[in-house]
């Protein structure tokens, strides 16, 4: 059995174990300067539902195996923090917290991540978001992100290419 729901404080250990287990593939892959272990501490992970990111997770019998965070950012919605355990990737669980979320909003979605994370642009690329030009990507990480300069340099934005839909729907 399982379900897709929003996270509450009590899965805050869960969703801290989940992204640090899950960001050590971005180990010699991402900019060395960028990387640390734990990937992301607790104080992050406050700071980051302080701010108005919310998880949710998919539920396997009584585990979380998979975390996503949705941030509504001024007129658009970010995703943020999209995570699944190693052992649970590959098998639909990203796509189906992907699915969940982008039919939360009708505003434009926009996702960031590293440009060296190669896998993940791929999965949302597989799902309906296409790449924005280099100078858009710039644009829109220092409108709607608060991350370092060099975190700019290093990340590509993805956008939902059915944003279109809901016009016509
Ligand atoms: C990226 C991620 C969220 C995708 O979730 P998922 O549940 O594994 O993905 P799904 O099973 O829904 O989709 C599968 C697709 O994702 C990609 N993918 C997922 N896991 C992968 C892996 N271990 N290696 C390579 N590609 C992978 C592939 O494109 C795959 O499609 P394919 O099998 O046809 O090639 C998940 O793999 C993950 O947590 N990765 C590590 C952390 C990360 O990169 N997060 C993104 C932060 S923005």
């Amino acid at each position: 059995m399982h379900m897709i729901r929003p996270c509450d404080s009590k899965d805050f250990d869960s969703i801290y174990s989940i992204i640090n287990e899950a960001a050590r593939v971005y180990r010699g892959v991402i900019p060395e300067d960028r990387w640390k272990e734990p990937y992301m501490s607790r104080d992050e992970l406050q700071h980051e539902i302080d701010e108005g990111v919310v998880f949710w997770g998919y539920q396997q019998g009584a585990e979380l195996v998979g975390v996503m965070g949705i941030q509504h950012v001024r007129d658009v919605t970010l995703i943020r923090h999209a995570y699944i355990r190693p052992a649970n990737q590959n098998q639909g669980v990203g796509g189906k917290l992907l699915s969940e979320l982008r039919n939360q909003t009708n505003r434009r979605i926009l996702i960031g991540t590293w440009a060296a994370a190669v896998w993940a642009i791929r999965f949302y690329e597989k799902n309906g978001f296409r790449l924005v030009s280099p100078q858009e990507k710039d644009r829109l990480l220092k409108k709607y992100w608060s991350i370092p300069e060099r975190q700019v340099e290093t990340s590509v934005v993805l956008e939902d290419q059915m944003k279109d839909k809901r016009f016509t729907a």
